[in-house]
């Protein structure tokens, strides 16, 4: 197999956002190949702490290849980054200078038919970032009740015609369990006719994802978990690749701008929350046409910056 790739998006972008200076103790949230990361170490130099988060054992493995001759500037954390706040108390910090958030999947994830990500490469129905994850898509498409694929292909895939989609998946594996991600874009395929660009089974795969992998409840958890970390001026820089994430980014953000979050039928505040951000992309930026045309994957990011207080 050739060497693995992914050209890390909107990095110019993310990293004049992060605002960075030398010496600074950044976290990159999704370490993927290393990209940002990389760029993130030329700006806070030898002196500069980098502690990245990555869940899939081998973009871990070729981004520290990639980044060795940083190694002792960087805290490498092969965990989920849900445990961003225990593992910054654990290497005794309280707080950081900026964070970033690079979601979702990575090239590799795409290209590597093994992985069972992707429809257009037949692969075993997998889907797990993290492979020490017992939970697959195999097991959730072949065991769920039709009611709990319904709802999970239409919370996570805004998919309306989630119930049908369901109900022939239970009539198909009752024949045979379905065991690869071709088999299951074809019965998506006969099940629902579309007349978009786009495979029918787009948003049932989507939604199988964020579904294993957590990935929205994690978001949210650590979302929090990062605002509240930052150091006075410290920015945030989420890059999201489908709206139900950036929805959350943009609430998040909004949330922490309030001055006091009291039901409004309290006539006087007693919440004594304090406002911990000021946005700094009142509209998502999103990549040019220069770089979607040079990455089609890009074309779905947006990113959203905010600073701390
Ligand atoms: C879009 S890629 C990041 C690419 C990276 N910025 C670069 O330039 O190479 C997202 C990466 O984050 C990882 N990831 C996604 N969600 C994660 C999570 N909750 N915890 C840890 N890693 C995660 C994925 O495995 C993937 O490698």
């Amino acid at each position: 197999m050739s060497e693995p790739i992914h050209t890390s998006v909107l990095l110019k972008e993310s990293i004049d956002h992060l605002n960075l200076r030398a010496g600074q103790t950044v976290v990159d949230c999704t370490l993927g190949l290393g990209g940002h990361s990389l760029e993130i170490l030329k700006k806070i130099g030898s002196k500069g702490h980098l502690i990245v988060f990555e869940q899939d054992e081998e973009n871990l493995k070729t981004a520290k290849e990639r980044l060795k001759k940083f190694e002792k500037q960087i805290t490498y954390i092969d965990e989920n980054f849900e445990n961003l706040k225990s593992q910054i108390s654990n290497l005794k910090l309280d707080s950081v200078d900026a964070v970033l958030m690079d979601l979702g999947l990575s090239s590799p994830h795409v290209d590597n038919a093994e992985r069972g990500f992707s429809f257009k490469n037949d692969g075993p129905l997998d889907m797990r970032f993290d492979k020490r994850q017992t939970l697959t898509a195999e097991k959730v498409v072949n065991s769920y009740k039709e009611n709990d694929l319904a709802d999970i292909i239409f919370k996570y895939g805004e998919e309306r015609k989630s119930r049908i989609i369901a109900r022939k998946i239970i009539e198909e594996r009752k024949i045979k369990p379905i065991k690869t991600t071709a088999q299951l874009a074809e019965i998506i395929k006969k099940t629902i006719r579309t007349k978009s660009k786009t495979h029918p089974a787009t948003c049932v795969f989507q939604a199988l994802r964020i579904y294993i992998n957590r990935e929205l409840e994690v978001l949210e958890k650590t979302l929090d978990d990062a605002i509240n970390l930052l150091k006075p001026k410290g920015r945030i820089v989420v890059i999201s690749y489908h709206s139900l994430e950036d929805r959350i980014v943009k609430q998040k953000f909004k949330y922490y701008t309030k001055d006091c979050i009291c039901p409004k039928e309290l006539p006087l505040c007693q919440c004594n929350f304090q406002k911990k951000l000021y946005i700094l992309t009142k509209r998502p930026i999103i990549p040019n046409s220069i770089e979607v045309a040079k990455n089609p994957r890009a074309r779905s990011a947006k990113m959203r910056v905010a600073e701390a207080i």
